[in-house]
């Protein structure tokens, strides 16, 4: 979010606003969001509507002119842009680069407004601000009509659960206030809005520099009989709270000062809490009773959606971060798939079949996309099939979480159904979505206890099943090593299997190519093969080339602690090149053959690999030798315990 700016109404941080909604009451405040490209006129409409509502003190005014004197976009107009501008940064580029919030208010209502920015990449900041809105304000220049632009907010306005929609066809002077031209993008975006789930739409024609229809009617366009726009965001219906629907809060964290005390912090979800109710915990079902709701102010009688508090329990349950409180006779679902929406927001694309980090109200876990069912085309809103998500694209897939939690759909709870998605190795925020439901496959596939377990097995072979992975460049000796050293274990008696890139690429995996997603699937496939076969008391040779950091370490993640050993069979590019077994470096330099790793797709080198084999140093039979010597330290060849 951006600093407050002193002298605009400016109220940015997010504890300002905090505790400027706990002044006023939930009542009578209308949050809503503005959507526009670069120079729709939008920082102008918002300083417009904040300086009308004179909000702005007299001094801050003084400020304000000398400001726009100094800039100069308007001459000696006062330029509104700079009421909302806030960064010099900003304004020196001429865009608005993330969300801020400013308020107003005039005798009949207060007004919490979003101004996101217009620019193509900047989707992120505009789910941010339509995550808490009531209503969007979507401005289109009327000399452009409908942009793919606006179809784009659109559609994350819709999509992020936001019912009413007013359209400022903005710069009405521009087109010398023609009601056709008005009317003809009014039934443009109509046709489109409604194939989105959009229908309460209201469109006024606007001129922001001149104030025409923003605070009063304006004389230029008497053809327009419908409300100026701040008379319609102070009449228009604000959906009622949640304040009656079933109580939810996520545990924030567990406040155990000392012994005596133990208290579950969070923010009401939904719903109201009073001592005395019964709750129930998600995702264990432990039920317990409110003994006290704890504040810094004292005890309350009662909580609402929205307020922060401590909840003490009667008895003592189990419960930590990231569990949920909840009516005990209306407990939410619990799963571990579902189907989701999901908006990608970084330059490297959503992969399937990859592992990201998942926060999704107070909690945090491990979630997969796989598959993705496809993409939205937001201009013609076709289904396009797609194995990833490129930066803005919008996806419906399946995520599966490493466990369950307890969820509401998006549609029911924006806290409990809202998530976003962080990259596990750089811990960027790369994408954000909303669940829909929980898919009822897991939950009619069960685990089946089987007699013979792999501590039998692994009795039965005198050795521990384990995984040996061996990564490296094309051409560094990983195959020519793994046989080695599965013809060294044989002749010593042991039970192994090689896993070969070359050759499982041949059954299993023949379907998959070299783009990023088919490498991430043939990793995820042969991960689960190599424990399948270390269950069976295997020692299992793995040989690909496995280039990426996060696929190995899902497959290191899959195996029992100890039983995976990372080798990195490593060799300079240049030596890997010269030695070219397979010619097939000289294919990719002459540019018959693509993304070919090290060449035009990445290796990503281990950081932490048990053994790293240096073979500009070593011979292979040495090698091979140095990784058995280092199963056996490892306690890999003793006879299972
Ligand atoms: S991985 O990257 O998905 O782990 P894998 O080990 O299965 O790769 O397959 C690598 C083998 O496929 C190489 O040893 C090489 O013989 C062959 N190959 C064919 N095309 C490529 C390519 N574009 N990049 C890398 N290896 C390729």
């Amino acid at each position: 979010m951006a600093p407050a700016t002193p002298g605009t109404g400016g109220l940015t941080a997010a504890t300002d606003l905090d505790e400027y909604l706990e002044r006023l009451g939930r009542k009578g405040l209308l949050r809503f969001i503005t959507c526009g490209s670069v120079d729709d006129g939008k920082s102008t409409l918002i300083g417009r509507l904040l300086y009308e509502s004179q909000l702005i003190y007299e001094d801050q005014l003084a400020a304000l002119e000398a400001d726009s004197r100094k800039v100069g976009t308007r001459g000696e107009e006062i330029d509104f842009a700079l009421l909302v501008d806030g960064l010099s940064a900003e304004r020196e580029q001429g865009i608005t680069i993330d969300v801020a919030y400013r308020f107003f208010a005039t005798d009949r209502r207060k007004f919490i407004v979003a101004d996101t920015p217009g620019h193509e990449q900047y989707t992120r900041n505009m789910v941010t601000g339509a995550s808490t809105a009531d209503l969007a304000v979507i401005l289109v220049d009327a000399r452009k009509g409908v942009l793919v632009q606006t179809r784009r907010h659109s559609y994350l306005v819709s999509l992020l659960g936001i019912r009413r929609v007013v359209l400022a066809i903005n710069k009405m002077d521009l087109v010398g206030h023609d009601e056709a031209t008005f009317r003809a993008i009014e039934a443009d975006y109509r046709a489109f809005a409604a194939r989105i789930g959009l229908t309460e739409i209201v469109a006024i024609p606007v001129s922001a520099v001149h104030g025409d229809n923003i605070i009063a009617r304006s004389a230029a366009m008497s053809w327009y009989e419908g409300p100026a726009l701040l008379e319609h965001l102070e009449a228009v219906p604000v959906d009622g709270d949640d304040r009656h629907q079933p109580f939810r809060m996520p545990v924030q964290w567990v406040n155990r000062p000392n012994q005596d005390f133990r208290g579950f912090a969070g923010q009401v979800a939904s719903g109201t809490v009073r001592p005395g109710d019964r709750l129930r915990v998600l995702p264990s079902g432990r039920d317990s009773t409110v003994l006290r709701i704890v504040t810094a102010d004292g005890d309350l009688p009662c909580a609402i959606v929205g307020q922060s508090v401590t909840i003490v329990l009667a008895t003592e349950v189990d419960i930590s971060r990231g569990d949920v409180l909840t009516a005990y006779d209306a407990p939410l679902e619990v799963a571990n798939q579902f189907e989701a929406t999901v908006v990608w927001m970084h330059e490297s694309p959503l992969l399937q079949g990859r592992q990201y980090l998942l926060k999704s109200a107070t909690r945090t876990v491990s979630a997969t996309v796989a598959p993705i069912k496809y993409k939205v085309n937001v201009n013609t809103l076709d289904h396009v099939p797609a194995e990833r998500l490129e930066l803005n694209d919008i996806g419906i897939c399946e995520l599966e979480f490493d466990r369950p939690v307890a969820f509401a759909p998006y549609a029911e709870n924006r806290t409990l159904g809202g998530f976003i998605l962080i990259d596990r190795l750089t811990n960027d925020t790369v994408g954000a979505g909303l669940l829909h439901f929980a898919l009822r496959r897991s939950q009619n596939i069960h685990w089946q206890a089987l007699d013979v377990d792999r501590r039998v097995r692994a009795a039965q072979k005198h050795q521990r099943g384990c995984v040996l992975w061996l990564t490296g460049l094309s051409g560094a000796g990983k195959s020519t090593i793994a046989n080695l050293i599965d013809k060294r274990l044989v002749a010593e008696g042991r039970h192994t299997y090689l896993l070969d890139g070359d050759n499982v690429r041949h059954g299993l995996n023949k379907d998959l190519g070299f783009t990023d997603q088919d490498r991430v699937e043939n990793i995820r496939r042969v991960a689960e093969v190599a424990k399948l076969m270390a269950d069976a008391g295997l020692i299992t040779l793995v040989s690909f080339i496995s280039p990426f950091r996060s696929e190995r370490r899902m497959a290191r993640e899959l195996m029992v602690a100890g039983e995976f050993l990372e080798v990195w069979v490593d060799v300079p590019l240049a030596v890997a090149e010269a030695r070219d077994p397979k010619g097939l470096y000289r294919k990719a330099r002459r540019g018959e053959l693509s993304n070919f790793t090290g060449i035009d797709s990445p290796y990503e080198s281990p950081e932490a690999p048990e053994i790293r084999i240096d073979t500009t140093v070593l011979a292979p039979d040495q090698a091979a030798e140095q990784i058995v010597e280092a199963l056996r330290q490892a306690g890999l060849l003793a006879p299972p315990p």
